[in-house]
Order: structure tokens, then sequence, then C-alpha cells
């Protein structure tokens, strides 16, 4: 399995990588392209561009949740694809899968959509749509967990993360863990009956999180042997110092990749 960053808040690389408060992660695995949430905007596309990816052979779409920091790109992925047909290329189905309540709409305190920027009426005939709470496999090792039973939080019931089973353990990937990340584990744990975890990689929904909070994550994680982390997207530098007296804490940021 390979993964690679195609959008996160940050990039360390010294060529044309943006950074954008969004995620996009392209994970290849047996004969299958997955992208995992497609950031804000077009920077994703972008990115991938500049890293020599091509995107037209994407297999499946996992949208982790509705916020338009995930789906915000979708449409443009959409776009794209429209126009590689216009000029006679070749684009296959895609499944897309997410949480039945993808297209609900998310109002912010003025009342602006911030949820999927479109509805299920503007998604073209090319993608599949898989709609689950249930987890569900996308190749025999990677897994879509579906709808946490557990949640820090009522408001977004819709968020999932994807699961992968390496020899190294459980390797969880999360779009913005607004369910909460020791939720997650414990989830991902459970769905594969297995309790090794070898990393953690993606959105942590630490930003407003007190140090208290931040330091019983980090007690949990150890406790639960986990042996590395890539916090991104949503994390600054306090979080990622107090995380690091508990467990190895490395960057992940547009551009990075990681193997097993
Ligand atoms: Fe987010």
């Amino acid at each position: 399995m390979e993964l690679t960053v195609l959008v996160d808040n940050n990039t360390q690389k010294d060529y044309d990588l943006l950074g954008e408060f969004g995620l996009s992660i392209l994970i290849e695995d047996e004969y299958r392209k997955i992208l995992f949430d497609c950031g804000y905007s077009n920077v994703f596309i972008k990115n991938a561009y500049h890293m020599n990816i091509d995107l037209a052979d994407v297999t499946d779409i996992v949208l982790s949740h509705s916020h338009n920091d995930h789906t915000g790109g979708f449409l443009w992925l959409q776009n794209l694809y429209k126009k590689l047909l216009k000029v006679g290329f070749v684009i296959n189905n895609k499944r897309v899968v997410a949480h039945p309540y993808i297209f609900k709409p998310h109002l912010d305190e003025n009342f602006a959509n911030i949820g999927f920027p479109g509805d299920e009426n503007s998604i073209s005939d090319f993608f599949e749509l898989t709609y689950t709470k249930e987890p569900f496999k996308i190749t025999e090792n990677l897994i879509y967990l579906g709808e946490f039973p557990a949640s820090d939080s009522s408001e977004d019931p819709d968020e999932s993360a994807l699961v992968y089973t390496s020899k190294k353990g459980l390797i969880i990937i999360s779009g913005c863990a607004h369910a909460g990340l020791a939720n997650i584990v414990e989830y991902a744990k459970k769905v594969t009956n297995q309790s090794k975890i070898y990393a953690i990689i993606g959105g942590v929904h630490l930003l407003q999180k007190s140090d208290t909070d931040i330091k019983k994550l980090g007690i949990y994680l150890q406790r639960q042997g986990v042996q590395m982390i890539y916090p991104c997207h949503c994390c600054d530098l306090r979080a990622k110092i107090i995380l690091s007296k508990y467990l190895t804490v490395k960057e992940a940021y547009s551009g990075f990749k990681l193997s097993v």
C-alpha cells in the first residue's frame, strides 16, 4: 500500500506543491486507486499534477464526512473528468463511498452551507454512489469504518475513517476525527479484531482541545502501543508537542508518502 498526501494545511516539498486548510490523501492498494477526501478546492488536483499522479484512473472516492474542507474539491474533480471525456479520454466509473448523510447541508453560524458543495443531482453518472453506515471493504486490507457507535460530539454523525490492516499493525487514516481519535481507534480495533496499531495519519481535530484533553489522548495512544502518529490538517504545534511526550510524532504534509 502506498499513501500520498495530495493536500494538507502544510507542505515541506521544494517543488510547486500547495497547502490549504483541507485534506486529500491518495491510497494505492492492490489494483485500486482510492482518493480519500478532496480538500477544499482544486489544489489537490494541481498538486497531483506536479507529482505526476494521474487522477483519471482513480477507482474509488471515499469521503470521510461532508464538511467542505474535505468535499469542496469533489466538483472540481468531476469537472476535470467531464473535460477529459469531452476530448476523448476514457473515464471508467468510480465508486463513491460515503455516509448516507453526505449531501445533508451543514450550516455555520452565518447560515452558510459548509457541507458538500451541491446535492445528489449534481453528481455525474460516472460516479456510483455507495452509501453505508456499516464497515465496508474497499480492498482486502483497506476498510471504510462507517458510522462510529460512540462519538465525542453529536454534531457530525456522518464522519468516518479508513483502517488498513498491514503486517506491522493497523494504520488508521482519519479525515478530521470529529468523533474523537480514541473512539476511532477503539472502533477500528473492533471492526478488524486486531489491537496492534502501527500508525495514525490524518486529521486529529485537536485545534480547539485543551492541553488536558490532548494529554489524555497522548496517554491513551501510548497505552495502546501506537508506534507513531502523523497529525495533519486540524492540528497545531502545541498539540504536537504535548503528544510527543507519549508517542512518536512525525510530520505529514502535501507531497508526503508512506509505504507499507
Ligand atoms: Fe476538516
